[in-house]
């Protein structure tokens, strides 16, 4: 049997106090062990230690017939390729198939499960890759009939094993260490027939307990595992929403400086951090590499006129994020949710730079932020002789600007179409203020266009146009269902 090496403990340093860990292989499979028990489990798995080749992944992407899909199988497969380089993993072969549906069991069909099987085994292949979410069920069948030797993994768990490593804040730790115990939760039962097999071939055979972290018989040890693992959620959860009111703070003495926000969103590598370290000055983390950033980082920039804005990098997005990991990084997004301006960074030079724009948009409207307005950096114009070239796709954005974060083209104009935007575009704004807060009304007055002021018992309602940079103002206070929901504001008082 090919060792398949643990990495010790889970990514994200689990605290010393929790008594157990998560050994790992590379994503998929997982067990829960006390902590006592780790070197054991680590020396009778694999000699982690002698094994320092990169592990070699074997990718298989499917076409559904209505998937609905900005990129087609290769260029996802080409994708899922570079995410995979950036976890480490060398590629080694690729398989395709067209489907109507996903097989229930081994979401293949059985002739290609035999293709892939012989592929796997002709390159050596220490794991399969699937570019598709795979049910816990399709990840077991697939495993049993490749063998032991060979792990199956989807995007999913590629991705968090990638946030995984890039998250820098606590916060951004807490939310990955959080969707890696939520998407393993589902998938324990495959740990544990891995340490029953082992089991069964050492001390478990005579009925004692073996040293692999075993404490009774199967269930009950996987009821055990579900039980912690729920556990150090909950507490994940705990210390999360310590961190988030801590931001909540942060945020709102922002706020209160009154100095708008511009949020940098783009797909992931577009070049956001350049971007932002161009126009700050700042020395945020680049790297050409999937998802180098993942916690939001701010920096005061100076417009043109003369006045000050707060830049803010958020996380890269990419074409079928997972939604549970969406979810996760709902309070990192949130950030992008109150912004005052959207600055769309696009890779101008890449070959699919409108389908990853689009994939971008189509976050955007399930954060909710959809309906705030967009500047648009066409990035990367030095990577291109023909400088008619950006300016040929300008029209097929949003308020486009040819850039090059890297030699500073064009950022001037960026920064007056920034202005521009934000001082000179309006937004409509719908919404119900309560008295303490009657300053917003006279600063739609005077600033913006007040179109409806009406005096209701406690609170006070609002229609009208403000300049952009006022919106997030009375964000809090909309009426729209959806910006309701995400500012948890209450709109109870009858007309
Ligand atoms: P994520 O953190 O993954 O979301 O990436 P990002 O959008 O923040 O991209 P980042 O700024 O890390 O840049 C990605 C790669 O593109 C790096 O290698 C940058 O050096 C490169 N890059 C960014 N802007 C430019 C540019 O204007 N021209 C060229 N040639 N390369 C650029």
């Amino acid at each position: 049997m090919r060792p398949t090496p643990p990495r010790s403990g889970a990514p994200l340093g689990i605290a010393a106090t929790w008594p157990y860990t998560l050994a790992l292989g590379a994503a998929g499979e997982g067990a829960l062990v006390p902590r006592s028990r780790l070197a054991q489990y680590h020396s009778k798995k694999a000699p982690i230690a002698t094994r320092s080749e990169r592990e070699r992944a074997f990718l298989v992407g499917v076409e559904l017939a209505d998937s609905g899909r900005l990129l087609g199988v290769e260029d996802s497969l080409a994708e899922l390729e570079l995410l995979a380089e950036a976890a480490g993993l060398v590629v080694v072969g690729q398989a395709t198939q067209r489907l109507r549906t996903p097989d229930p069991k081994t979401f293949l069909g059985s002739g290609k499960v035999r293709e892939v099987q012989s592929l796997v085994e002709e390159t050596l292949a220490d794991l399969v890759l699937f570019d598709d979410e795979l049910s816990p069920r399709h990840q077991r069948e697939l495993e049993d009939l490749f063998g032991e030797d060979v792990r199956v993994l989807d995007r999913t768990a590629l991705i968090l094993d990638i946030f995984a490593q890039h998250a820098r804040t606590r916060e951004g730790a807490l939310q990955v260490e959080l969707a890696q115990y939520a998407y393993r939760l589902p998938r324990l039962t495959r740990a544990w027939t891995h340490l029953a097999r082992q089991a069964g071939g050492g001390a478990g055979r005579s009925g004692s307990v073996g040293g692999v972290g075993l404490r009774g018989p199967g269930e009950t040890q996987l009821e055990v595992d579900r039980r912690e693992i729920g556990r150090r959620m909950a507490h994940l959860r705990q210390e999360l929403d310590k961190v988030r009111a801590h931001r909540q703070r942060h945020r709102s003495q922002r706020r209160k400086a009154a100095l708008p926000t511009v949020a940098l969103v783009g797909y992931t590598n577009a070049g956001k951090s350049t971007l932002l370290n161009r126009l700050a000055q700042a020395d945020v983390f680049v790297a050409d590499q999937p998802f180098a950033t993942l916690d939001p980082t701010t920096r005061r920039i100076q417009l043109p006129g003369g006045r000050q804005v707060l830049l803010t990098d958020t996380v890269g997005f990419i074409q079928k994020l997972p939604t549970a990991l969406i979810a996760a990084f709902r309070a990192t997004l949130e950030e992008i949710g109150e912004a005052d301006l959207l600055l769309h960074v696009v890779d101008i030079t890449h070959p699919h730079a409108q389908a990853q724009s689009e994939a971008v948009m189509r976050t955007l409207e399930e954060i909710q932020a959809g309906e705030i307005p967009v500047v648009t950096a066409l990035n990367k114009i030095d990577l291109r002789p023909d400088p008619g070239f950006a300016i040929d796709r300008v029209d097929d954005f949003e308020r486009a600007v040819p850039v090059s974060a890297l030699t500073g083209d064009g950022t001037e104009s960026l920064l007056n179409a920034i202005e521009l935007e934000l001082y000179q575009g309006m937004s409509e704004v719908d919404v119900r203020i309560p008295y303490s807060e009657a300053r917003l009304a006279s600063l739609m007055r005077e600033q913006g266009q007040l179109l409806e002021e009406r005096h209701l018992a406690r609170t006070i309602v609002l229609r009208g146009r403000v300049p952009n940079h006022l919106v997030s103002a009375y964000r809090p206070f909309m009426k729209s269902a959806s910006a309701r929901q995400a500012n948890g504001t209450q709109d109870t008082e009858p007309e």
